[in-house]
């Protein structure tokens, strides 16, 4: 037996250390580490907000939050389509460093059933954050991929890549989740199922017409089975609309499927819910929320309080009920007293997207005085988004600044507050905002950036500082379609490449810092530089070019559907379940 009773010399040593150490490792953590929640809106355009010029939706709590901090007007996103964005924001790279782009066209993950998504060789700021001590939460949309090579692998999901809890959609909310709403996805399939149906009925009919008037001599055998497909491939084709919704429209908490198919008036409720839970469970600790919002996208689930209650229709009414979420969420912060604590973020991934209108029908968001919208590669409507900052005593409130930034900064800025370190061994494109945003600094460290359209670049932006000039130099852009001006109607998302795109000989040159709107190309005689200009800029996209390797396109062969890496919480094709507990 082990006799203490002797030895308690050991205890003023044990007190003694734990004396010592316990308060620097308060400190540490507590001390000038600020907390991170960062708000992403999904398609909101610059356009949708009071703070930014609109004088119609009322978003008083966003308003708020830009007159308590930073309000940048020219924030850049990596690309605007959501998953290349995302993946940029996540990683702090161009979309096409970590291969989270398409050579196919399909310039987002089409289904949760993909094996597409960000590799696991990639290093998230929550990655990093998350080994510096930071609970790591991310709540609603990832979009980001699922599974490698089985149902439940969940290789790329939100646990995997440096987030501790995650409860919400792995894939994204789109116009499928809503039986009843236009989808592409869903007419393009039908469309080919249809087609496939109808050679097959060809056949079928073929062979029983052979068979009865004995011209072919076969069993009955083939005539059964292909009057069987035929019969097969039509129901799915008129069923599709419900499969989709139990495929892709799921939510989860951590590895757990709790409901499939969800149920959209619950889950506003549900997430604010869980934004309050994690916050209460980690005030004590440094954190870092990432709320990625499934408003405004469509099929726009506004909940009943907020709908016919706005000016601007059902696509106002969601941005309405969005922002008073963005308050519900401050709130919450306020009350347990973490609002000084917390650096807090605005954005959006991208755009607003012209496509979504429907005849007089506006479900798509609004872009302000810029040109094109959500995945019109180089065009500042697609990819100048809000961009939000406040810490309150911090950075300074009610500032404006006009300087080219990225959302890719957010990386850098919460790795270096977080006590971490960018990785060693790749180029990061982010560049730390914070000089910038406290006013040490006058200038963005962003001389150059480039504007991607799946993998191919479209056009690039040069910030001449000596000359306060910022330059848009476009390579090609899409061509638009034909009534419907300046926008792909009828297409989805406009393409990046081949005959629907435009290639630009010379390349379109506009000076952004007078003429924002991209409507006035210069030419060699309005603007003596022309040349100057676009040597520099071609320079600096060789140079951007020649730190690039090639990475596999996550969006190529990974973004088909694969029966058996579809995520089921039944034995598939049982996919159906609530676990969530409703009694609150
Ligand atoms: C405000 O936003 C709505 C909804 O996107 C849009 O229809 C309207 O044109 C915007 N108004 C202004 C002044 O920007
Ligand atoms: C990750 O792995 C891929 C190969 O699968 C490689 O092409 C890429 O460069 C790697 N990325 C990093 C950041 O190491």
């Amino acid at each position: 037996m082990l006799d203490l009773g002797r030895s308690w010399s050991w205890l003023p040593l044990t007190l003694g250390v734990l004396l010592v150490s316990k308060p620097s490792a308060c400190t540490d953590l507590a001390g000038s580490r600020p907390n991170f929640l960062l708000l992403m809106a999904d398609d909101l355009g610059i356009g949708d907000t009071g703070c930014y010029g609109n004088d119609t939706v009322r978003t008083p709590n966003i308003d708020q939050l830009a007159k308590d901090g930073v309000m940048l007007t020219q924030h850049i996103s990596a690309s605007s389509v959501c998953t290349p964005s995302r993946a940029a924001f996540l990683t702090g790279r161009y979309p096409i460093r970590s291969g989270m782009v398409s050579s196919s066209g399909y310039p987002v993950l089409q289904w949760a059933g993909a094996s597409g998504g960000i590799p696991i060789n990639e290093t998230t700021f929550a990655k990093i954050l998350q080994s510096k001590g930071y609970a790591t939460g991310l709540i609603g949309k990832w979009h980001l991929g699922l599974n490698c090579d089985s149902a439940n692998d969940h290789c790329h999901h939100p646990l995997n890549h440096g987030f501790d809890h995650f409860y919400g959609m792995p894939f994204s909310m789109m116009g499928d989740c809503i039986q009843w709403e236009i989808s592409e996805k869903r007419a393009a399939l039908e469309n080919k199922l249809i087609l496939y149906g109808q050679i097959v009925v060809f056949a079928a009919l073929t062979l029983t017409v052979g068979k009865l008037t004995h011209l072919v001599s076969i069993s009955w055998a083939p005539v059964i089975w292909s009057t069987a497909a035929a019969f097969l491939i039509f129901l799915t084709s008129y069923s599709l609309g419900v499969l989709i919704v139990y495929a892709d429209c799921f939510l989860m908490r951590n590895h757990t499927i709790t409901e499939q198919p969800m149920h959209f008036q619950r889950t506003t409720p549900l997430f604010l819910k869980e934004v309050a839970l994690f916050l209460q469970r980690n005030k004590h600790r440094p954190f870092l929320l990432f709320v990625s919002f499934l408003h405004v996208h469509t099929p726009l689930i506004t909940t009943k309080n907020f709908r016919g209650k706005s000016l601007r229709g059902r696509y106002g009414d969601n941005i309405e009920e969005m922002d008073w979420m963005v308050g519900k969420i401050l709130d919450t912060l306020d009350r347990e007293g973490l609002t000084k604590s917390t650096l807090t973020y605005f954005t959006s991934d991208n755009g607003g997207s012209l496509e979504s209108q429907f005849g007089n029908n506006q479900y798509g968001g609004w872009n302000g005085i810029y040109k094109g919208g959500k995945g019109m590669g180089g065009w500042e409507g697609g990819i100048r988004v809000p961009g939000i900052f406040r810490w309150p005593g911090e950075l300074p409130a009610s500032h404006v600044i006009d300087e080219p930034t990225s959302l890719m900064d957010i990386y850098p800025t919460l790795v270096h507050l977080g006590g971490g370190q960018l990785p060693q061994d790749r180029v990061t494109d982010g560049q730390d905002l914070l000089p910038l945003l406290r006013g040490t600094a006058r200038h963005s460290a962003h001389v150059f950036l480039m504007h991607y359209c799946d993998n191919v670049l479209h056009a690039a932006r040069w910030h001449q500082r000596e000359r306060g000039t910022v330059w848009k130099v476009h390579y090609m852009s899409p061509v638009f379609h034909p009534e419907g001006a300046g926008a792909c109607y009828g297409r989805g998302a406009c393409p990046c490449s081949g005959d629907k795109v435009t290639v630009h000989d010379p390349p379109l040159l506009f000076d952004l810092s007078r003429d924002p709107s991209e409507a006035h190309p210069l030419t060699p005689d309005t603007e003596p530089s022309f040349q100057d200009v676009l040597n520099r800029v071609k320079q600096a996209v060789e140079e951007h070019r020649s730190t690039l390797s090639p990475a596999p396109l996550q969006l190529d062969a990974g973004n088909v559907w694969q029966p058996w890496l579809q995520p089921c919480c039944g034995p598939f094709p049982l996919c159906w379940c609530d676990r969530e507990d409703v009694q609150q």
